[in-house]
């Protein structure tokens, strides 16, 4: 990257920086089981919902608890099943539909990732009629309190519940949008550890190490405060002694309980101090190829931590003594190989790759391209990349 370019994205990120303490963020409330989401809405004065999920989730038991809970509290809700990985703006559009039809008062989101953030972009198109989906990417451009949203996740790692971003997918360009805005916070947060029993480990592997990458890319960033920096070690620390138990004992229900916690915290501190280069590139990766978010996050994080070089290791060692991975007299650079060491063999002890299929070599100057705008200038990241040292990324992970 150009020195010019560099000057701009550091002074753009240290604008943000100094402007976390004023800006309004805020914590959702958090309640630990999903039969309490009908008091809850009834309380808040809601009797009529939209619940937005998917075919999978709308079958499991978790989400018959759901519907008890609101048919005790005489709840009336209709449920949008449609929502797909990597959420489409047709996604959006459809359930925004519902919602006016049937004349809802508040958003329940139940599923993964997507399903959170489907009902948030629901959220933002209900309070902006006139702005398409395509116009909100960015930050800060919805600016309207958006209808109550309350988020169940039933996997622990997006983090969504928690955090002020959304990702939706183009169907037409197939480009993932992030969209950022202190209204997409959700009012509510269900963590509750029955919602992940019945996920399929591989699922179990390739969330946790997306919560994970959440709070490695938020604390290595240049835009951590005392309280981000506190949530990632907690979040890292938790994920290091419980993801494996849960990818290996569904019935561990204080390790499933515990990773949600850790998604949670994670998810907190990258909305406030950013994700980095590994997210970027695995939205360009989400959006061309369906490849899911956590996979690709999981195989790219450690190609993308090697990339930084020198300029992550300080901060790469210190997590590496948080987190117990090497003796507090290590230098930076042990501690960070010794970090990176660690998640390549937590991803090889759950069955997760360390290459990425189908990654076509005509598509990466495209798909950097996409990265690096959605990176620079807002990602406080170790080392800045354009577009063009970008492509190595891509290169390294795909597979031969
Ligand atoms: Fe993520």
């Amino acid at each position: 990257m150009n020195s010019i370019m560099k000057f701009y994205c550091r002074a753009f990120q240290f604008c943000f920086k100094m402007a976390i303490p004023i800006l309004p963020y805020r914590n959702p409330r958090v309640l630990h089981s999903v039969s309490g989401v009908g008091k809850a809405l009834k309380k808040k004065g809601y009797d009529n919902v939209l619940i937005v999920t998917d075919k999978v989730i709308r079958d499991i038991e978790f989400f018959k608890k759901l519907e008890e809970g609101l048919k005790e509290h005489d709840i009336i809700y209709t449920v949008f099943d449609k929502t797909v990985p990597n959420p489409t703006i047709e996604n959006v559009e459809e359930a925004k539909g519902i919602y006016m039809e049937k004349g809802c008062q508040a958003l329940v989101a139940i599923g993964g990732g997507s399903s959170i953030d489907c009902a948030k972009a629901v959220g933002a198109r209900l309070v902006k009629k006139n702005q398409r989906v395509q116009k909100m990417a960015g930050i800060l451009k919805i600016h309207k309190k958006i209808p109550f949203l309350v988020a169940i996740p039933t996997t622990a790692g997006t983090g969504s519940e928690v955090t002020v971003t959304t990702v939706i997918t183009d169907e037409v360009t197939k480009h993932k949008s992030p969209i950022s805005d202190f209204c997409l916070i959700p009012c509510l947060a269900v963590l509750d550890s029955d919602a992940t029993k019945t996920l399929p480990e591989a699922i179990v592997a390739t969330t946790g190490m997306d919560a994970l990458t959440h709070a490695v890319e938020a604390y290595i960033g240049n835009s951590t405060t005392k309280s981000t920096r506190a949530d990632a070690i907690e979040a890292l620390n938790l994920i290091f002694e419980n993801l494996y138990k849960a990818y290996t004992d569904k019935s561990d229900e204080e390790a499933r309980g515990r990773m949600l916690k850790a998604s949670f915290l994670a998810g907190r501190a990258f909305s406030k101090s950013y994700v980095g280069y590994c997210h970027a590139v695995a939205h360009s990766l989400g959006g061309e190829y369906n490849i899911p978010h956590g996979l690709a996050n999981a195989v790219l994080l450690p190609y993308t931590l090697e990339e930084y070089g020198e300029s992550a290791h300080k901060k790469l060692c210190s997590l590496a003594k948080a987190t117990g991975l090497c003796n507090d007299d290590a230098i930076d650079s042990e501690g960070a190989e010794a970090f990176i060491e660690k998640l390549k063999e937590m991803n090889k002890s759950m069955g997760i790759p360390d290459k990425l299929k189908g990654i076509k070599t005509e598509d990466i100057p495209r798909l950097a391209a996409y990265a690096a705008k959605e990176a620079n200038p807002l990602y406080p990241v170790p080392r800045l990349m354009d577009a063009k040292e970008l492509e190595k990324l891509y290169h390294k992970v795909m597979e031969d």
